[in-house]
């Protein structure tokens, strides 16, 4: 069975044709990071102007990447939140009329769910319970997964997101955008990785997070100006600070609930200190998706529908965005 995907929750324009859930026929990214590096983030007018130009050739090139015509698509699975409301229009509305015109069901996606089962895409399959630590821009969650559609949620930020911590410590330090791979580049070069015990919210008997003491920790750290820190150790220490967090309470979380599997994801997976540092830690097998598919893209989100689509899970042309939806939340 194939599905086509389509994606548009941020500053990605992608689609992509996956069969069976599991296997990539086509993935196609139109990144729009060189238009938003001049500003230092994301500017969602910007973002939604971009998609409507890319959205048609982006989705045109997946289908002939896959060599798939519209009579062997099963089903189109597009992304409806959270994310940038204009931002996830553009999608939403093309797979809607995409759908309708070549008769397809349509099937709704959560982003943070695609992001999950980027981890099915690499042959690995993983077995449930597992404990998912979703990492991106916008979230830092941590979610029992129970078996396919069944999510709850233990653990999410209470103000920063792992990757907008990354995000705001590269503009404070200076050293590119975007920043999680700036900040994991400058550490590569640091002398002193551990060299300033920057500070870890642990909240005690919790599975939340805080990053935003961190980013005010590093930001007066930065301005010494009588005591210049060298920018790659300071750069290090936030980095080895936020993983030890991340992957403390990750761990911390499969042991109490006998996950059989730690599945990281979204954008932050990408980083390889936190990856080296769960695996490292954790007693049961840990899942991380290839790294071209830790950041946004549309064959996560084909995944995921296939397995909505298999439970009967479509939705109407009536479907609208939800620029906050959440996922396994009571
Ligand atoms: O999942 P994603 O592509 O988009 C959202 O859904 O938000 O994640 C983007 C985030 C950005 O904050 C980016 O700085 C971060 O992921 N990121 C990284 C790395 N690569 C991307 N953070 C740390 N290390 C990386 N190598
Ligand atoms: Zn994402």
């Amino acid at each position: 069975m194939k599905i086509l995907g389509v994606e548009t929750s941020c500053d990605e324009t992608a689609a992509a044709v996956v069969e069976d859930g599991v296997t990539i026929l086509s993935n196609v990214v139109a990144s729009q990071v060189d238009i938003h590096a001049r500003y230092g983030g994301v500017v969602p007018e910007v973002a939604s102007r971009q998609h409507l130009l890319s959205i048609n050739p982006v989705i045109g090139r997946a289908m002939l990447d896959a060599g798939t015509s519209w009579d062997d698509i099963s089903a189109i699975a597009v992304t409806y939140g959270p994310g940038l409301a204009g931002s996830l229009l553009v999608g939403l509305c093309t797979a809607k009329a995409l759908a309708w015109a070549h008769r397809l069901p349509l099937v709704g996606v959560n982003h943070l769910e695609g992001h999950i089962y980027a981890n099915w895409l690499d042959g690995d399959v993983p077995p449930f319970p597992s404990v998912c630590l979703i990492v991106s821009g916008g979230h830092s969650d941590i979610i029992l997964m129970r078996g396919h559609g069944d999510y709850v949620r233990l653990g999410r930020t209470r103000d920063d997101a792992a990757g907008e911590a990354f995000d705001k410590v590269a503009r404070i330090l200076d050293v590119g955008y975007p920043g999680g791979p700036a900040i994991e580049k400058a550490s590569a070069s640091a002398t002193n990785a551990e060299g300033y015990p920057l500070p870890r919210a642990w909240l005690k008997g919790s599975y939340d997070f805080s990053f935003s003491g961190i980013k005010t920790a590093v930001l007066r750290l930065n301005s010494g100006i009588d005591d210049p820190k060298p920018t790659a150790d300071i750069a290090a220490s936030f980095q080895q600070a936020v993983v030890d967090v991340l992957a403390a309470k990750t761990v911390e979380v499969a042991a109490e609930y006998r996950a059989k599997r730690i599945i990281i994801a979204g954008g932050v997976a990408a980083n390889k200190l936190l990856r080296r540092t769960v695996a490292e830690r954790s007693e049961i097998p840990v899942s991380f998706p290839p790294l071209a598919l830790c950041t946004d893209n549309a064959a996560m989100i084909a995944s995921c529908g296939y397995f909505r689509y298999d439970r009967g899970e479509t939705a109407g042309l009536s479907l609208d965005v939800e620029p906050n939806l959440k996922l396994g939340q009571k």
